[in-house]
């Protein structure tokens, strides 16, 4: 099994992506951290806390980090997940505030990837990547102990999602991902290209075993197969964090390319974008094709575990 440390902005997709990992044999999620991106930090700890709640994982820690991008702008939604970012699912499940560890996030990442040190820790992040930069900001030696850092973010050959240019995650902090891709840890990046290419519908989801599962996954994703059906007239939803979560448990379901990519910050028209470029130290593996069939089998796979 592999260590896994989660970064997400749970929303929607986060959460299953969450549901996948902490279900799956080939994923041990050591905790989660969260920061602002669909939602604040401390409300996508409140919604992380609630999924695992009715996972009955407790244990796993839950600790949130940045409201602010690098730049120290507040990072707010894209309103595609409705006010809480659940669309008020689990609104009966209280969490006490002390159970998610306000603010720690950052200092989590650093102690439980040293602590790790030996067997290495693989990143899962699901959202904007100030966490990370700010770890790494911080004590740039955990770079040798993270074994890969797989990040749902970016497009390279098709439109962005939040503008013509950029997907969000990355429009959100272009900084802080820009710190991360240089950084020379080993990167995996899920991009809208193939993220754009899978989608759930509410057939995938009838057949999820568990009727209480199958009810969570439905009462999330339901409002939102409405939004994709009245925005893009599409019959299901788009499932960009758990497809990321899938290639950590299956490599095969999506192909990569090594590519140079430069990120465009500051505050031109095409922040966020991502470009690809000739050479430099940023060169990662951005994903190009993907094998549809396969995520749902793995998705199954995982929630009917
Ligand atoms: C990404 O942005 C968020 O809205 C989703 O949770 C996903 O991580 C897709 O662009
Ligand atoms: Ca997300």
């Amino acid at each position: 099994m592999k260590n896994v440390i989660m970064d997400v902005d749970t929303g929607v997709d986060d959460a299953l992506g969450i549901i996948m990992a902490i279900k799956s044999r080939k994923i041990n999620v050591l905790g989660i951290t969260t920061v602002a991106g669909n939602v604040g930090a401390k409300q996508a700890a409140i919604n992380t806390k609630k999924v695992l709640y009715f996972l009955n994982e407790m244990n796993i820690p839950v600790l949130s980090g940045s409201e602010t991008s690098c730049r120290g702008e507040y990072i707010t939604g894209s309103n595609m997940h409705g006010i809480d970012g659940l669309f008020g699912a689990l609104r009966d499940v209280e969490i006490e505030t002390n159970e998610i560890h306000e603010g720690r996030a950052v200092e989590y990442l650093i102690e439980t990837i040293m602590e790790n040190k030996d067997k290495g820790t693989t990143l899962i992040l699901t959202a904007p990547l100030t966490n990370l930069a700010l770890a790494l900001k911080r004590a740039p030696y955990i770079k040798g102990f993270i074994e890969e850092a797989i990040i749902m973010g970016g497009a390279v050959e098709c439109p962005g999602n939040i503008t013509p240019y950029a997907e969000f995650n990355i429009y959100k902090d272009p900084e802080a991902a820009d710190l991360v891709m240089n950084s020379g840890i080993r990167i995996t990046m899920v991009t809208l290209d193939v993220t754009n290419k899978v989608i759930l519908n509410r057939n995938h989801i009838n057949k999820i075993i568990n009727t209480n599962l199958k009810e969570l996954v439905s009462s999330i994703t339901e409002p939102w197969i409405n939004r994709y059906k009245n925005k893009y007239g599409i019959e299901g939803c788009l499932v960009h964090d758990p497809l990321t979560v899938a290639y950590a448990i299956d490599r095969t379901i999506i192909k990569t390319r090594r590519t140079n990519i430069d990120i465009v910050k500051g505050d031109a028209i095409q922040r966020g974008k991502l470009e690809r470029k000739d050479d430099g130290p940023s060169c990662i593996n951005v994903s190009i094709e993907v094998d549809d069939v396969k995520f749902e089998k793995v998705f199954l796979e995982c929630l009917n575990i």
